[in-house]
């Protein structure tokens, strides 16, 4: 299995792949692989002749610090799981100076009012933070397709919006979210949480399969106090917000029209480790 740790190495290796059209298919990570991000290299394995992963915390879209501090860097081991997947897969890790040159800030994106909703509001800089790195590795992998997970649902329709804007020639592919046997959406910081927070972290899928019930019969503002008061009553979660929102502009929607898609999004503080995740709706 090929491991590069420069940008320079990456793009000799895949030059003659380029030139001859061959597909590429690219998975942007920042490690301590799960499920969730093995099923989208699995994805590009079947779609493409060539497929790239990166494994890459980038320091840029950390709003917190001690977030960045404490993220799980498990390199070895995620060499490990993915050979197991196929040896043909392209791991490209890189370190922060290869990426930034001594420059470790973000550009700014406008990504016509995305960014100002859910995550946007929460973590400022963020999505700038995301939108410089992925840029980067776009141009960097020039790959033919791109994998995200629908986990990190504002972040896709982000990265669509910044390959539209920017006119870069990437087909972005949404997946779908993994779980844990107990609906718990995998993430790199689950390994951050206790057995018990582990355990009690299924309250999050099962708050949003309820709203989903919900939603037909009641009114988007009666679905959000229920979600509330219920984490109120939690001693070991609390709630940094609900909300249900056109899949499309993100907007916090306060009536359901006819013909809309919508979905429901929510981050939980436990034990200052930040879980999120979202359902569609309809
Ligand atoms: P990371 O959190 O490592 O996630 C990498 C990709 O895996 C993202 O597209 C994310 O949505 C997807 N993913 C994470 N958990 C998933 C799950 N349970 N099921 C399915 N897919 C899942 O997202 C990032 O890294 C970074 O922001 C990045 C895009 C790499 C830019 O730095």
């Amino acid at each position: 299995m090929l491991i590069f740790n420069k940008q320079s190495e990456l793009k000799e290796h895949l030059m003659p792949f380029l030139t001859s059209k061959n597909l590429i298919g690219f998975v942007p990570t920042m490690g301590a692989l799960h499920q969730g991000h093995l099923s989208l290299l699995e994805k590009s394995l079947l779609e493409n002749e060539h497929t790239v992963i990166s494994i890459f915390v980038n320091p840029t879209q950390f709003n917190n610090p001690e977030d960045l501090k404490k993220y799980p860097r498990t390199l070895e081991r995620d060499v490990e799981k993915i050979a197991k997947l196929s040896k043909n897969i392209i791991v490209f890790a890189p370190s922060v100076e290869d990426i930034y040159e001594g420059n470790t800030v973000s550009q700014h994106f406008y990504y016509d009012g995305l960014e100002h909703q859910m995550e946007g509001k929460h973590r400022p800089g963020h999505f700038d933070g995301v939108g410089t790195i992925v840029k980067r590795l776009f141009e960097i992998v020039q790959p033919t397709n791109a994998y995200f997970g629908e986990k990190d649902f504002q972040q896709l329709q982000i990265v669509k919006k910044l390959v539209q804007k920017y006119h870069i020639p990437v087909n972005i592919t949404g997946c779908p979210i993994h779980r844990e046997p107990n609906g718990l959406a995998m993430s790199s910081r689950n390994e951050r949480l206790s057995e018990t927070e582990k355990k009690e972290a299924a309250i999050i899928y099962k708050t949003l399969l309820e709203a989903k019930a919900k939603f037909h019969q009641h009114s988007i503002k009666k679905i959000s106090e229920y979600v509330k008061k219920k984490f109120e009553k939690h001693n070991l979660f609390s709630l940094e917000y609900f909300e249900i929102a056109d899949e499309n502009t993100l907007k916090p929607s306060i009536r359901k029209s006819k013909g809309k898609k919508y979905r429901a999004f929510i981050a939980v503080f436990v034990n200052n480790i930040r879980l999120i995740d979202t359902i569609s709706l309809n």
